[in-house]
């Protein structure tokens, strides 16, 4: 039997200074803050305004605190995944130009894309080379700059995304904490409801998809809305059955930050007090693969060892899932 289980042993997030509030889109597009936040939650979201900065420096600043925090050497580094769907171009990958950035030479590294549902697909990723045996200290980064995505014309996206980065970094555990579950789940049937529509081998860049603002997120709200709710809260539901717990055993439900109604819901469903769901979508908005560890990071603080931790994702795909973890520091 294998005894390894993969272990988060250090969580770190990094967000640019810069912020859009909702008063601020409120001059841009037609809406409002009390539209935005009654149906979002969203307040306010972070913007990497320089143009020589992308999505890879966003992921070094997340790195580099996370080394630091775990008194790690960039050269121990085996694996890095960024989970990301703004790199900073199509190629090279993100990770590559990450990994070099942070000077972690004896690294292999790659993107990995499965929009807000990347962190926890790379989360299951990024365990499997852990409890293989052969690789030690795996990074995981989700960041995304997603105002680089944004249209300030069109008031349905603009107004709920942001850009961050967050970092995991994940170690063989012999105590059983770690990654211990995951319920995973992609269905493009509906993938029109929420994709970029140009841009990629399908329709290439012309004059006439820039034109036609096909280069933004195009999302149909409410379809997404009601599979989202479905899909966080099935997911979540089936990992807890599958592993014989319920609410009560659950010490944080993390879930992916894109509507405070989508969390509230999954967290209500799951019989979960609210002071159990860590929510800060208010701060970030929908930073897609770093919403997930960027909550972890800010709530880390109340976490103990050994508790039971639920992450729960839904995104473009369609993809979804939840994960269970044992809190292991
Ligand atoms: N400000 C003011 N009004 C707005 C608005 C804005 N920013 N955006 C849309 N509206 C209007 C619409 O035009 C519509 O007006 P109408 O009734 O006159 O046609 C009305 O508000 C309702 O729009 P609707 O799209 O039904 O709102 P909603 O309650 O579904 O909220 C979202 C929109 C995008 C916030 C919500 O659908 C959502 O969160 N969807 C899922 C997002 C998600 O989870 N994505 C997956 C992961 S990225």
């Amino acid at each position: 039997m294998n005894t390894i289980t993969a272990a988060i042993t250090g969580v770190f997030g990094w967000a640019p200074e810069d912020v859009i509030t909702n008063e601020e889109l409120a001059q841009m597009v037609d809406t409002n803050d009390e539209w935005i936040t009654s149906r979002t939650g969203i307040k306010e979201r972070r913007v990497l305004k320089n143009p020589q900065l992308s999505t890879s420096d966003m992921a070094v600043k997340a790195i580099e605190g996370l080394l630091k925090q775990t008194n790690t050497k960039a050269e121990d580094i085996e694996v890095i995944i960024v989970a990301t769907i703004t790199p900073d171009m199509v190629f090279p990958s993100c990770a590559a130009l990450t990994a070099t950035k942070i000077g972690a030479k004896n690294a292999f590294a790659f993107d990995l894309n499965s929009a807000c549902s990347g962190f926890i697909f790379g989360l299951e990723t990024a365990a499997q080379f852990i409890t293989s045996g052969k690789y030690k200290k795996v990074i995981l980064v989700g960041a995304d700059k997603m105002t680089s995505l944004s249209d300030y014309t069109n008031r349905n996206t603009c107004i709920l995304f942001g850009d961050a980065a967050a970092a995991v970094l994940l170690e063989p555990n012999a105590e059983g904490n770690g990654v211990i579950d995951a319920v995973l789940h992609v269905d493009s049937n509906n993938w029109e409801h929420l994709c970029l529509r140009a841009g990629g081998a399908m329709k290439p860049a012309t004059h006439e998809t820039v034109d036609a603002h096909e280069h933004f997120i195009h999302q149909e709200g409410q379809p997404v809305f009601k599979i989202a709710v479905n899909g966080m809260a099935g997911a979540a539901r089936d990992i807890l059955s599958r592993n014989n717990i319920t609410g009560d055993d659950i010490a944080f439900l993390i879930p992916h930050q894109a509507n405070k109604r989508i969390i509230d819901s999954t967290g209500h469903f799951l019989g979960l007090t609210p002071e159990k769901i860590c929510v800060n979508i208010e701060k970030y908005g929908n930073t897609t693969a770093a919403t997930i560890p960027l909550c972890m990071y800010e709530f880390s603080h109340k976490f103990k060892k050994g508790d039971n931790i639920i992450l729960a994702a839904f995104g473009a795909g369609y993809s979804w899932g939840a994960m269970y973890l044992k809190w292991a520091y």
